[in-house]
């Protein structure tokens, strides 16, 4: 059941590249098509939203929905659904959209991810959506489960069963069909296409390169022997990354049972540098990509406050050897687009919180209080 492997969520997070290309699978024309050739232009075809795409491009603004990691993944997808649609992208947390009783409209699109599709408050957030009027939009991994009936169109991960309550495969594929989404809702754009180009050229390759960063495992288990008695870890990161550190924080927290914390690098002279001293391990993302000189500059500041510090980089980055000379840790991964890049960088951060949690000698798959599916508010 467990393939060979000894949890749900080593082989969850393993399988990343066979459930990222699942996701993909009969979706996505991964070769450029011929010039000038005008009925293949359309690279992604994602079925559930050929009937309402029109009505998702006309909308006044979008708003992803969901509760824990989906939630994370909605961040880490949000910059690319900006960029492609050209419409205001918001997000809630279910219960908090709830509990404010948002304004919705019936120009809104309303996305709700959730895994399971069967979160009470993602599901009670699209019960009051719906009856305000909007489109709402489900993208799950469950055929047939609630969210996925009761949406009025969607998008299925098809990542295959998540059995682990930590949720690993199913973020991935998560960002993944976000992003798709956003590709496929900005097909007509000409001035897009170029870019358009450059990220679906970029799909093709991820499996690969995910596959590439999984060989990081027994790096990130040495790391994890290192991190396995401290009593606090942060996580720095901006831009497409800032999902990156929440959803990391969260897996170290929720499996490791240590507290983390993910920051917004933007944020850190607003507080967190109070926390910085010689004793705190930070884990700082920092592959290349627009937020990269200013996390540079963030590594120097947290340095002069001697911060031990754990770098995640891409390969063959010269200029970041430099801080390993200073005593900081390299995590080298492949690199990709930018708004793909967030997939490659959470793995070997899972892989880091699964190595802690069997370290620490607890229970990786059922961590104690939580549940898979949360179906009570
Ligand atoms: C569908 C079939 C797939 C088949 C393919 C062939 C299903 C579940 N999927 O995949 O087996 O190989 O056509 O073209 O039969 N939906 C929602 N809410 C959600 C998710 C989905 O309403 O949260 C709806 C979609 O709008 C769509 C249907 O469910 O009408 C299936 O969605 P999806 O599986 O993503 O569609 P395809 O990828 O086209
Ligand atoms: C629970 C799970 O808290 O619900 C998380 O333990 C998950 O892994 C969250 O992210 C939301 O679940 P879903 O199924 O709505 O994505
Ligand atoms: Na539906």
């Amino acid at each position: 059941m467990k393939g060979g492997y000894d949890h749900f969520m080593q082989k969850e997070i393993h399988e990343q590249p066979e459930s990222l290309l699942q996701t993909m699978r009969g979706r996505v024309q991964f070769q450029r098509p011929a010039v000038g050739n005008p009925y293949l232009t359309q690279r992604i075809k994602l079925g559930g939203l050929v009937e309402h795409g029109s009505t998702i491009r006309r909308c006044r603004r979008i708003l992803l929905v969901a509760c824990g990691t989906s939630y994370h993944a909605c961040l880490a997808a949000r910059q690319t659904l900006e960029e492609m649609c050209e419409v205001p992208v918001s997000l809630e947390l279910a219960s908090d959209f709830l509990d404010r009783r948002c304004p919705i409209f019936r120009d809104d699109t309303c996305v709700f991810l959730s895994q399971s599709g069967e979160t009470a408050d993602t599901l009670r957030a699209l019960e009051y959506a719906k009856a305000h009027g909007a489109l709402c939009v489900g993208v799950t991994n469950t055929v047939g489960s609630a969210i996925s009936r009761m949406t009025h169109c969607g998008v299925h991960l098809n990542a295959g069963y998540e059995i682990g309550v930590a949720s690993t495969k199913a973020y991935t594929s998560q960002i993944l069909v976000i992003t798709m989404m956003a590709l496929q809702l900005a097909e007509d754009s000409i001035s897009k296409r170029e870019r358009r180009d450059s990220i679906i050229d970029e799909l093709g390759q991820l499996p690969g390169k995910v596959r590439r960063v999984l060989m990081l495992d027994s790096a990130m288990r040495d790391l994890a022997e290192q991190l396995r008695s401290v009593s606090s870890l942060l996580f720095f990161g901006r831009g497409y990354n800032y999902a990156t550190v929440l959803e990391a924080a969260l897996k170290v927290k929720e499996v490791a049972l240590i507290h983390s914390e993910g920051m917004l690098a933007g944020e850190m002279k607003h507080g967190p540098l109070a926390l910085v001293d010689k004793h705190m391990p930070i884990v700082v993302i920092a592959t290349r990509d627009g937020m990269y000189k200013k996390m540079e500059s963030v590594i120097q500041q947290l340095l002069a406050r001697e911060a031990q510090l754990y770098i995640v980089c891409n390969e063959g980055d010269e200029s970041m050897k430099q801080y390993e000379d200073k005593g900081c840790k390299l995590i080298q991964v492949p690199e990709t687009v930018d708004c793909l890049q967030p997939v490659i960088n959470i793995v070997p951060l899972q892989l880091l919180s699964y190595h802690l949690t069997v370290l620490r000698g607890l229970n990786v798959d059922q961590p104690r209080n939580l549940a898979k599916s949360v179906t009570v508010s």
